[in-house]
């Protein structure tokens, strides 16, 4: 599939790296580049050969948000029709079944913290900047932010990120929770690389049933979620993997898991 915007690449270990290539406007997503996110998501969900995902701006910023030049001469009738069924784009790259990581440098502002959140775990480059500055131009985060962030960080800390409309630095997003892991720019991909393959080194089945049961949960009351959490539990035990991995256990060597 060919993209205007994208660069996406599978290694020989599955991991497909989705890098956003819009330099000349730090990575801002524009209609067509976040359609192209939602193709790329359905793309990556399908292809059998894809374990886990790395989103990514690579060594430029990850991106400083929706266009604010596409989206400034808008009204609320444009906004309501042409971006509200754009933004699936981003719940496309959340439920795609498969660990899907956001290696984050430089700026990653509204949209751009928001394309962050959809991912599972976000590794962060020393120099990256987090930051939800829609409140400074009249708007708030439209791509999920105020749903998602809360619920990562908390509604009071989420509360002073969106309505200060503040930089952070990478430290602060540290502590607050947002980000699973502060490297060296240098070393971004290969320690995003690094936690990627110590999630797909377990059964891919299990690996997608966690994932669906942590975000089925978030959206869910605990009984309703306790409740979907024992069926995937349960349906795990009819796949081959869970099999070999018991059986691994027993025979003290290490499981080969198939994803079937
Ligand atoms: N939309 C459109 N263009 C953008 C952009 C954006 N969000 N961010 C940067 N650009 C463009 C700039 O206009 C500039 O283009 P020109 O060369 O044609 O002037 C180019 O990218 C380089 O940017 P700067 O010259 O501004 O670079 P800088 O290093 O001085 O500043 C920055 C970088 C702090 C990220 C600054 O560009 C900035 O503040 N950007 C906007 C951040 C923002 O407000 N994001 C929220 C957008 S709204 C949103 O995201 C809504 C939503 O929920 C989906």
């Amino acid at each position: 599939m060919e993209f205007k915007y994208l660069v996406v690449e599978t290694d020989e270990e599955g991991i497909a790296l989705l890098r956003l290539n819009r330099p000349e406007a730090k990575n801002a997503l524009n209609l067509e580049l976040i359609a192209e996110l939602g193709d790329a998501a359905d793309m990556l969900a399908r292809d059998e050969k894809v374990r886990a995902v790395i989103v990514t701006g690579g060594e430029g910023d990850f991106a400083a948000g929706g266009d604010i030049k596409e989206m400034s001469g808008k009204y609320a009738p444009d906004m309501l029709v042409a971006y509200g069924a754009d933004l699936s784009g981003f719940e496309k790259i959340e439920r795609i079944p498969k660990p899907v990581i956001a290696a984050v440098n430089g700026y990653a502002l509204g949209g751009g913290t928001e394309l962050a959140l959809v991912c599972d775990m976000i590794v962060a480059s020393e120099t990256a900047v987090f930051g939800m500055p829609e409140i400074t131009l009249g708007i708030i985060p439209g791509a999920g932010g105020t749903q998602r962030l809360p619920r990562l960080i908390g509604p009071n800390r989420a509360k002073e990120f969106i309505f200060s409309g503040s930089f952070y630095d990478v430290e602060a997003c540290r502590e607050m929770g947002l980000v699973n892991k502060v490297v060296p720019a240098a070393d971004l991909l290969e320690e995003a690389k690094k936690l990627a393959r110590r999630c797909i080194r377990n059964g891919a089945v299990a690996l997608a049933c966690a994932k669906a049961c942590v975000n089925e949960g978030l959206n869910t009351d605990l009984y309703s979620g306790l409740a979907y959490e024992r069926k995937c539990f349960s349906l795990l035990f009819s796949t081959e993997d869970q099999k070999e991995g018991m059986a691994a256990f027993k025979e003290k060597r290490k499981a080969e898991f198939k994803g079937r």
